[in-house]
């Protein structure tokens, strides 16, 4: 897989670091709560996972499918729910978890709904923000990191579902996705 990564924009290390200190944060902010920790499928898993493990106080997990790319590289400005959550978010607080926010649009139609749902709060966290691709504004509470305009990958990240598993945010080598 190294072969098709042009470079390493952010290591594991630098990650743990920022996982971390988020989940400091969050603890003490949850900590007479029991939030709703709301993971966005299928990218958001391994910081999701490393995320929460960094909490120490009860929080309950939920998962979502909203998709608004296709297998490749641009966003086609469709998003559909392909797994909703299990139980109601009336009255709860909510700890949206994503990897990235690009265009913004994943989001923004996620956040509405939730607030129609009648969260009580709604807490935004992401990985990476990448603001140069914003099409919808949207309000992120917390980016570890933001990102250039270029097509990353790894830690959840996909290729045509492809690199989600590497430890570290890499750039992909544009030969992988023109050829
Ligand atoms: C990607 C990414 C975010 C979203 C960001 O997910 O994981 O969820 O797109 O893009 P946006 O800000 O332009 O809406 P994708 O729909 O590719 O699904 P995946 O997480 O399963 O890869
Ligand atoms: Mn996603
Ligand atoms: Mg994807």
């Amino acid at each position: 897989m190294r072969e098709d990564i042009l470079e390493v924009l952010i290591s594991e290390e630098e990650i743990a670091q920022k996982v971390e200190e988020l989940g400091k944060e969050l603890t003490a902010t949850y900590q007479d709560k029991f939030p709703l920790v709301i993971g966005i499928l299928k990218g958001a898993t391994p910081f999701m996972m490393d995320l929460v493990r960094t909490i120490d106080t009860q929080v309950e997990f939920d998962f979502m499918d909203v998709s608004s790319y296709g297998a490749g590289v641009s966003s086609s400005g469709e998003v559909k729910i392909i797994k909703d959550l299990d139980a109601s978010v009336e009255g709860r607080d909510l700890i949206i978890v994503e990897d990235i926010i690009d265009s913004g649009r994943t989001l923004a139609y996620l956040m509405n709904m939730l607030k129609n749902r009648k969260a009580r709060s709604i807490k935004l966290v992401t990985l990476l923000d990448k603001p140069a691709g914003r099409v919808v504004d949207i309000e992120v509470d917390h980016a570890c990191f933001n990102v250039p305009n270029e097509f990353v990958v790894g830690y959840g990240l996909d290729y045509a579902e492809r690199y989600r598993n590497l430890p570290y945010i890499g750039i992909l080598k544009p030969e992988v996705y023109t050829d």
